[in-house]
């Protein structure tokens, strides 16, 4: 992680409506530089309106957007030479190498070498001389990707990177990405890969219906969450009536798991299963996840209407 004083991208009041319906409602953060943000969201919640948003490809109703301190608007892009990134879907030219057309995005007097490095980067090298109609679904993702980050821009904008990599293109990127970030790059990523935006990213955007419901690190994300045991017992039913009668919440019967808030209600658990006569084979503890946090907060948020 890196630490410097002014923010690379300043998202402030963002409000934006498609037919009368909105879809994002004040939504306000920053990018810090070298820090790796995580927009996460079931779909339709607004991520990629918040990305094309910050990319001037849609009209925003109200707000202003800051990149590396100049405004962006519709009518003003001059800031966009600083952003690299990769929208939804890569847009490729399919009678082109991958190389092709990494050339045509380059810039700057090490056009080349920068090619280069992000072919071999992404482990790109087996097919970047191939006509780009022939990749898969996976190496035209990573064209993309690469495509987004070849100029080294200080921020980098990715709408699901993840989609249709290998698991180990997964760790390629995440490896690279997390390099860029050390040396300076900022980033902005969605993805429904919850498990994957954990190890990655430094800060969190959780959003619902065009809202951001909640912030910060995984660590702050977390902190205050309860966590919860699974146990495997010689008679699974008798424990579960033991838990539910001292109103121990149960969230899972099978295999057997209940929410632990403090040690006393585990002493207590362990305690009755134990007192009956119970045989105790094993029990695991679970820490609270990024998805089991945000299926929570989104269902709160449901609940709360
Ligand atoms: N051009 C458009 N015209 C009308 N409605 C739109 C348009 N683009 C997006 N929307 C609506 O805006 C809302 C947010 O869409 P968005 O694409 O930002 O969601 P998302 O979080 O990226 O979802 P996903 O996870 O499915 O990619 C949705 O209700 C969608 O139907
Ligand atoms: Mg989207």
């Amino acid at each position: 992680m890196h630490q410097s004083k002014s923010p690379i991208a300043i998202v402030s009041d963002l409000s934006k409506s498609f037919d009368g319906k909105k879809v994002l409602n004040q939504v306000t953060f920053t990018v810090a530089p070298g820090h790796i943000v995580a927009l996460i969201g079931a779909n339709g919640a607004g991520k990629t309106s918040i990305m094309k948003a910050l990319l001037g490809l849609i009209e925003i109703d109200n707000g202003s957007i800051q990149i590396n301190s100049e405004k962006m608007t519709m009518h003003s892009h001059q800031s966009l030479r600083n952003v690299g990134a990769m929208i939804e879907y890569p847009s490729i030219y399919p009678f082109l190498t991958g190389r092709q057309q990494l050339l045509l995005f380059a810039s700057g007097p090490k056009r080349l070498e920068q090619v280069q490095t992000i072919i071999e980067a992404l482990g790109m090298t087996a097919y970047i001389d191939r006509a780009a109609k022939s990749y898969s679904l996976g190496m035209k993702q990573k064209l993309g990707i690469a495509q987004a980050m070849v100029n080294q821009p200080k921020l980098v904008i990715l709408d699901e990177p993840m989609n249709g990599l290998d698991p180990q293109a997964i760790k390629l990127l995440r490896d690279f990405i997390d390099q860029q970030a050390q040396s300076g790059t900022s980033f902005l990523i969605s993805s429904h890969i919850l498990s994957e935006l954990g190890k990655l990213a430094d800060e969190f955007l959780i959003l619902d219906k065009g809202n951001i419901i909640r912030t910060g690190t995984l660590k702050a994300i977390t902190s205050n969450q309860v966590c919860s045991y699974q146990v495997e017992t010689s008679d699974d039913l008798c424990a579960y009536k033991l838990l539910v009668a001292q109103q121990i919440p149960v969230i899972d019967t099978d295999p057997l798991t209940f929410e632990v808030s403090s040690p006393d209600v585990l002493t207590g658990a362990v305690l009755s299963i134990v007192k009956a006569n119970l045989k105790l084979i094993e029990i695991t503890r679970h820490e609270p996840d990024l998805e089991q946090i945000f299926l929570k907060t989104i269902t709160t948020e449901e609940i709360r209407g």
